[in-house]
């Protein structure tokens, strides 16, 4: 949610700093500004309204030059998103230019005491008062830059990843963090600063990821000072590689990063699956749930804690664990959760599910799970986020960088993780016959191989999204295993077509949203299950009747539901509790394709941000 960048050394910022911003751009599009030093320490800000391509046109007449920089693209919290909430801020002389991702929660009070002082706010941001506040402390106490920053952000509250800039000090750069991400590159005497590596990648892999409480100067030298914000002492910066790797970054090829992602997820569920299944010798094994076993296996409940999408794969993960392990679990949505006064034992053991490992809410309920004393664990795709580097043990997805803002990949490899966690447990518990844990293993490695069939109907489910591309509303159903699926058919659909859909477990239709049908409605189902698999046939009888229209996601052997959908999607049939990780691969397939079709951006949805880090 928002994404920062600033260069600083011998080269010219600003190329830097667009290219940067561009691969930022999936935390926020509502706008874009650059701020860069030239060389006769002149400070020029340019911002825009929309994405970075907007800022681009703007700019190009404009004087680009200066090796100091930063730049910022917004997702918009607080003031609407135009040109003047548009970051850099600034102060009123000019002199100070400053880009922030996260929320000062006390910047009303900052900013009527800023009025009071005398200070003219020109935006509408929260951000704004920290640029005011860094010049007032300079002119009460002649502090330089950095300890003007540093004394500045005593008095706030909030979260910020901050990079400021000033005329005054041209040969510097000062960052600073709290509770959003900031990774600060080392190049040849030189820096490249961003919210995550992708920015960085295609100039250095050698980085620090910034601390909470931390604060650093960077010189045109190439020299770095990390200290503490709390109390000025000195820290030795962690010099760690980036795991990136650059054409991860590009779209190779396809039209749009989230169709990429959909046809990454053979290999990312093999990647999921690599040296944690010996499908030979039938053993599963995560190493941080080894590292505790005796915590998991007497654990009185697992939690789950989650955001969006990943807390539908908790929801699986929920079906899961129960039915395989027998372990109490509960599924909380993290912003929920934290504010309810929840019990919370310390011998239950909180899951924290999050592809960006930075989801504020997400981190928050952590840290009280962590108050609590019960165990933490993450289960993260980026690796080194702030989320996988908080919990006690965890498990990443190893899924790459997923750039769509719809996810796709990393909710097929959080699942494949909570197969292996399930199937893990159940074996250690002893919950599990020895021939079903055989059947699941063997057919958890044979996954990767169906999600390729499946993906060879990409043809098919275009044409059934030509049928329903200007549909108004849709309703998914599922039950068992597949109502998460159902859920997250639903959500794929609304994020980046803008089509209302609403999923829900197949028989509760009949509580309510059978009233919506008409021969209007489309009505997609999840008919995959081999258990219960006669009820299905008479929830979707109860459509019909109806006059829905339906299209039913089935096996490659059904007879019955095929007879009654006026479109089938065949899929290869698995394990029931593995289902989702098939049966999710059409949906992902069907919204993508009616959005292209409805001219949506679908890499970039309106209003939405892959990493939210505000609360
Ligand atoms: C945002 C994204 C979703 C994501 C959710 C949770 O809403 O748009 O795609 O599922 O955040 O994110 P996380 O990184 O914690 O999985």
């Amino acid at each position: 949610m928002c994404g920062i960048v600033a260069y600083i050394g011998q080269k010219e910022a600003y190329p830097i700093i667009i290219n940067g911003l561009k691969r930022l751009e999936y935390r926020g599009y509502d706008s874009a500004g650059v701020a860069l030093l030239d060389e006769h320490n002149h400070l020029h800000v340019y911002k825009k309204k929309g994405k970075v391509k907007n800022l681009e046109d703007f700019t190009k007449d404009k004087s680009k030059k200066g090796n100091i920089g930063i730049g910022h693209t917004r997702w918009a919290t607080h003031g609407e998103a135009n040109d003047v909430n548009a970051h850099p801020h600034f102060t009123t002389s000019g002199h100070i230019a400053l880009i922030h991702n996260g929320i000062i929660e006390n910047y009303t009070t900052l900013k009527a005491e800023l009025i009071n002082r005398g200070y003219k706010f020109s935006s509408e941001t929260d951000t704004e008062v920290l640029v005011h506040l860094i010049e007032d402390v300079q002119k009460n106490t002649g502090a330089k830059l950095e300890e003007a920053v540093r004394l500045a952000l005593q008095g706030v509250i909030g979260a910020y990843a901050i990079i400021v800039m000033s005329m005054d000090e041209p040969d510097r750069l000062v960052v600073a963090k709290l509770s959003s991400p900031m990774v600060i590159g080392y190049g040849d005497n030189e820096f490249y600063i961003a919210s995550d590596g992708s920015p960085l990648v295609e100039h250095t892999k050698k980085v620090s990821f910034l601390e909470d409480g931390q604060i650093a100067t960077l010189t045109k030298d190439g020299e770095i000072t990390l200290k503490s914000i709390k109390d000025n002492t000195f820290h030795a910066p962690y010099v760690d590689e980036l795991e990136y790797k650059l054409e991860e970054l590009e779209k190779s090829g396809f039209d749009h990063f989230m169709l990429k992602e959909i046809f990454e997820q053979p290999q990312a569920v093999t990647n999921a699956i690599r040296g944690r299944i010996d499908k030979h010798n039938f053993t599963v094994k995560l190493g941080g749930v080894d590292e505790f076993e005796k915590t998991f296996i007497n654990a009185r409940r697992i939690i789950f804690v989650a955001c969006g999408t990943s807390w539908h794969s908790s929801l699986i993960g929920e079906y899961l664990i129960e039915d395989l392990a027998r372990i109490p679990v509960e599924v909380e949505y993290a912003s929920e959760f934290r504010y309810r006064n929840p019990i919370i034992f310390e011998d239950d053991i909180v899951i924290a599910i999050s592809q960006s490992g930075e989801t504020a809410d997400t981190k928050a309920a952590l840290e009280l799970a962590k108050k609590k004393g019960a165990l933490t664990y993450g289960i993260c795709n980026v690796v080194g986020s702030a989320i996988s580097r908080m919990t006690d043990a965890g498990s990443y997805t190893h899924a790459g960088p997923e750039i769509g803002v719809a996810s796709t990949k990393a909710f097929t490899t959080q699942v494949t993780i909570l197969a292996m966690m399930a199937l893990q447990l159940a074996y250690k518990k002893g919950t599990l016959s020895k021939s079903l844990f055989h059947q699941y293993v063997g057919e958890l490695g044979q996954i990767s191989t169906k999600i390729e069939e499946i993906l060879k109907l990409d043809k098919r489910i275009k044409n059934i999204a030509k049928t329903f591309k200007d549909a108004t509303n849709f309703l998914y159903l599922g039950r068992g295993y597949n109502f998460p699926v159902a859920l997250e058919g639903a959500l794929k659909l609304k994020e980046i077509s803008y089509i209302h859909a609403e999923g829900y477990p197949a028989a509760e239709m009949k509580h309510g949203p059978i009233a919506l049908i008409d021969e209007n409605m489309p009505v997609l189902v999840v008919a995959t299950n081999i258990e219960h698999y006669e009820k299905v046939l008479s929830n979707i009888e109860e459509v019909k009747s109806r006059k829905g229209r339906i299209i039913a996601i089935v096996n490659e052997d059904d007879k019955e539901v095929s007879k009654l959908a006026e479109f089938t999607i065949p899929i290869p049939a698995t394990a029931e509790p593995l289902s989702p990780l098939l049966s999710v691969i059409p949906l992902q397939l069907l919204s993508y394709h009616i959005a292209v079709m409805r001219g949506c951006d679908v890499d970039q949805p309106r209003n939405l941000a892959k990493s939210v880090t505000v609360e």
